[in-house]
């Protein structure tokens, strides 16, 4: 069965991000943003949980080294509707250092094995772990292979690669996501090695062409970046990989059937704001981008309130559709 994921992403794969996804592809698989255990544990869960049912099928990523911490949110999630969990072994931040989680719990695979057991127990859902292929100087193939055996061990089949290392000291979070140099062959032999486990490659991936080369090798593509700056990229997803209709054709009928969502969001309280930040990029490429993302993050729908989000929407809409005429009237002209 073909599967094809936006990655999970801090500060971008919110709900917001996510239901523009889902307005756009009903195929592709969507991961929350990472969500700490003591974070989930201890602070406002009901916010942090938060999905919109048209969410589905929904993974909620956590991050943490405490077994039990682990099955006390691997429970929650499964009572907030979650389809999956997955485990955070790839990033190469601090902060997550300094908290024992992220991508140096590659070097305990005996840890990580223990909290995927714990999650799967507790909550009764299919778990998936999100590495990278190594760190440091644990960037050995024999390490790797040792680390991915012995979570399968636990009955876990879900393993999602991306396909470098990180170093934990000198690169920044940014820097550990574009120099170390991308090896897909690395995961490409995971899968010849454990034919049996579901592995997905994530790193660098761009396009569609892209994603069916990978998908001859893997059987997941994770895509992160290039879904959050260019989300219509996603719109024919469904018709392409899946035979299916695509629920939008344009990316004004995807804004379209935004609204009533943004109004819903709005009625509940939301602030315009922090729900369009993540729908600048419908636009990006083409004509009236700039438009678009300039009416939904200036300063009139930084402050609007409920009542004039809708009509900031409208604007930014109008705006792309009187900026592609005047931009095809003036080529008219020329010709
Ligand atoms: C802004 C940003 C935030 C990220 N946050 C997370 C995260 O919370 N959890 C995680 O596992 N990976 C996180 N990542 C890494 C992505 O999931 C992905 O592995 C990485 O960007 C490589 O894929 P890409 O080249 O398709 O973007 C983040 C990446 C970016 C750009």
């Amino acid at each position: 069965m073909i599967r094809i994921s936006v990655a999970p992403m801090m500060d971008r794969t919110d709900r917001h991000f996510r239901f523009l996804i889902r307005t756009l592809s009903r195929r592709v698989r969507l991961y929350t943003e990472m969500i700490t255990a003591p974070a989930l544990l201890h602070g406002d869960a009901r916010r942090l949980l938060r999905f919109h049912p048209l969410e589905h099928p929904i993974a909620l990523q956590l991050g943490g080294s405490e077994p039990e911490d682990l099955a006390r949110c691997a429970v929650m999630a499964r009572e907030a509707g979650y389809d999956e969990i997955n485990l955070n072994v790839g990033c190469p931040s601090e902060r997550v250092q300094s908290g024992s989680f992220g991508v140096c719990l590659m070097g305990e695979p005996q840890r990580v094995a223990e909290c995927m057991r714990a999650m799967a127990d507790a909550s009764g859902l299919p778990v998936s772990v999100k590495h990278r292929i190594g760190f440091d100087d644990h960037d050995s193939y024999d390490e790797l292979a040792r680390f991915v055996e012995t979570i399968a061990q636990t009955g876990c089949r879900h393993f999602i690669v991306h396909a470098r290392k990180a170093w934990l000291k000198g690169l920044s979070p940014k820097e550990n996501r574009e120099k170390p140099p991308l090896r897909y062959n690395v995961v490409a032999r995971l899968k010849r090695d454990f034919p049996d486990l579901d592995i997905a490659v994530n790193g660098g991936i761009k396009t569609w062409e892209e994603t069916e080369n990978h998908l001859r090798t893997f059987d997941e593509v994770m895509i992160g970046r290039q879904a959050y700056d260019s989300p219509f990229l996603f719109a024919d997803l469904d018709s392409r990989f899946f035979g299916d209709v695509d629920p939008v054709r344009t990316r004004e009928e995807a804004a379209l059937a935004l609204i009533p969502y943004v109004k819903s969001e709005l009625e509940q309280g939301e602030r315009f704001s922090s729900i369009v930040r993540h729908f600048t990029g419908l636009y990006a490429g083409v004509r009236g981008a700039k438009a678009w993302r300039q009416t939904l993050c200036g300063d009139a729908a930084r402050n609007c309130g409920a009542d004039g989000g809708i009509k900031i929407f409208e604007k930014a809409l109008s705006e792309v559709a009187r900026e592609t005429a005047r931009t095809s009237n003036f080529s008219e002209q020329l010709t």
